[in-house]
């Protein structure tokens, strides 16, 4: 079932979920490609239909229509059977809520998408080492999730998601329920799933900075992507150090407005050139405020 479209392809996914006589439209007509070795990051409001993209990419939720192709793979014709295989071997899936089993430790975690594939015990072994190494939780490895940070048991995912080398990982939120801190250091270990080993990355996420770090961003709104945006762009390097100078520009003048009160304290300055110099420097201060305001800070 090898396809020539783009490496991830959807094409106007249509997910209607009916509940008793109320029905919800996920997806409306959505269409995105994705190429090889890409880390994209999805991004929208609550609701917008990410979570659905993620499940029926990853084989797991069936679209109402349209078509869906995975690293060549034909998702939309493929068997139930085929779509174990997909997610066993292909797909990488780290889920909004985890999907790590509370009983097991870290390492029988990691362990069990090997065992479902039938992966011999001594090569088990070194690859599960291997991957709470690569995530940095060699030393946490017979803790039990509750026994583990929230950035821990998100790593303890994305080494579980990879234990079979699938070629593409789908992360939805990965730093969601994380500190700034603690996320950037997720994001860092899909950077590394991406770059050193070659994956195919597609993470949702509600940061922008976050979302900025990928190659491109895809924006949905209401069940249908709204733009695709590189980060890269002349535009976006532009507003990005036009912002940088902005920022600076306050620094400088807050700097400036605190020596002016010290001279001001220690009475070297006449009242009135103190008055004049400070309303001068605040009205500066508030005019670049603004600019970063309207730059969307
Ligand atoms: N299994 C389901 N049954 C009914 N409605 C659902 C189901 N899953 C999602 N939805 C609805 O589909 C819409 C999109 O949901 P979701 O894809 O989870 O959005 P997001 O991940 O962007 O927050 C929401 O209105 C949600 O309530
Ligand atoms: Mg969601």
């Amino acid at each position: 079932m090898m396809s020539n479209k783009a490496y991830i392809q959807a094409d106007d996914l249509v997910k209607v979920f009916r509940l008793g006589s109320v029905e919800v439209q996920a997806l409306r007509g959505l269409s995105m490609q994705v190429e090889k070795g890409e880390m994209v990051a999805i991004v929208g409001a609550s609701g917008s239909g990410k979570t659905t993209l993620l499940n029926i990419l990853g084989g797991i939720t069936k679209a109402t229509a349209g078509n869906t192709v995975i690293a060549g793979y034909d998702v939309t014709n493929a068997s139930p059977v085929q779509l174990v295989a997909l997610r066993r071997e292909i797909v990488g899936h780290i889920f909004q809520e985890l999907n790590l089993i509370p009983t097991l430790t870290a390492y029988e975690n990691v362990e069990l998408p090997m065992l479902a594939a039938k992966v011999d015990g001594k090569s088990r072994k070194a690859r599960v080492e291997e991957l709470l190494g690569i995530v940095g939780l060699a030393g946490r490895m017979k803790h039990k999730p509750d026994e583990l940070s929230g950035g821990e048991r998100q790593r303890v995912a994305i080494a579980a998601a990879i234990a079979n080398d699938p070629k593409v990982l789908l992360c939805d939120e990965p730093t969601g329920d994380l500190d700034t801190e603690t996320g950037s250091v997720i994001v860092e270990y899909l950077h590394k799933v991406n770059k050193e080993f070659g994956k195919t990355v597609l993470m949702v996420t509600h940061d922008p900075s976050i979302a900025r770090q990928c190659d491109r961003i895809y924006r949905i709104r209401d069940g249908q992507i709204i733009s695709v945006q590189a980060p890269t762009t002349d535009d976006q390097m532009e507003a990005t150090s036009r912002v940088d100078v902005v920022r600076e520009r306050l620094v400088e003048i807050k700097a400036e407005i605190d020596r002016l009160d010290e001279q001001a304290k220690a009475g070297t300055l006449d009242l009135g050139t103190f008055a004049g110099r400070r309303t001068a420097l605040t009205d500066k201060q508030s005019l670049f405020e603004e600019e970063l305001h309207r730059l969307g800070l």
